[in-house]
């Protein structure tokens, strides 16, 4: 394997990792947000998205495995500890906070699977990438309904609005132009 594969290999399982854990996170928050939703409807579309996040760290799980490379034990207890920390938080926060934190947090969470799929490419393992880029337009639509949630309670015009994301489809023109560089 050339440097630049082995760099690109490195920098991939770490990016993995990090998206392994993170998604633990995500799904025990979503796990206390959905039960702390009344209405039914917002109540299925949170599990939902719960249900989503684990498919994601299930399809990361394969490709570590494919990678001979393991999530990081320590990261995970951390991520576990913080998910069933905003878990609780969200049976207290009202309806307003879990929204808004939800759509700052999926924000930041699209480009980590552009740039994984970007060292999938450099690290030879093309078929990573269109789960990665998949990945990250499900982000993008985890940020969209949070959003729309949180722009619709009198409270949000006095938050600090987080990035808005590019429409869905550049996702895959900044993944191409990636490569181009
Ligand atoms: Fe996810
Ligand atoms: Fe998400």
């Amino acid at each position: 394997m050339t440097t630049s594969k082995e760099m690109a290999r490195s920098k991939l399982i770490h990016l993995l990792q990090c998206a392994h854990a993170g998604e633990l996170a995500a799904y025990y928050a979503y796990q206390g947000h959905a039960l702390s939703l009344k209405d039914q409807k917002e109540r299925e579309e949170v599990s939902r998205i719960q249900y989503e996040e684990w498919e994601h760290r299930q399809c990361l799980a394969k490709f570590l495995l494919e990678l001979n490379a393991k999530p990081q034990p320590i990261r995970e207890f951390i991520f576990m500890l913080i998910g069933k920390t905003i878990s609780f938080l969200c049976r207290i926060g009202g309806w307003f906070i879990p929204m808004y934190g939800a759509g700052k947090l999926e924000s930041g969470n699209i480009e980590e699977y552009v740039v994984a799929a970007k060292w999938a490419h450099y690290s030879d393992h093309p078929h990573f990438i269109e789960p990665l880029l998949e990945m990250a337009e499900v982000e993008w639509d985890h940020e969209l309904y949070f959003r729309q949630k949180s722009e619709s309670h009198w409270m949000y015009p006095f938050f600090p609005k987080w990035h808005i994301p590019d429409e869905r489809s550049s996702i895959r023109l900044r993944f191409q132009s990636q490569l181009e560089q």
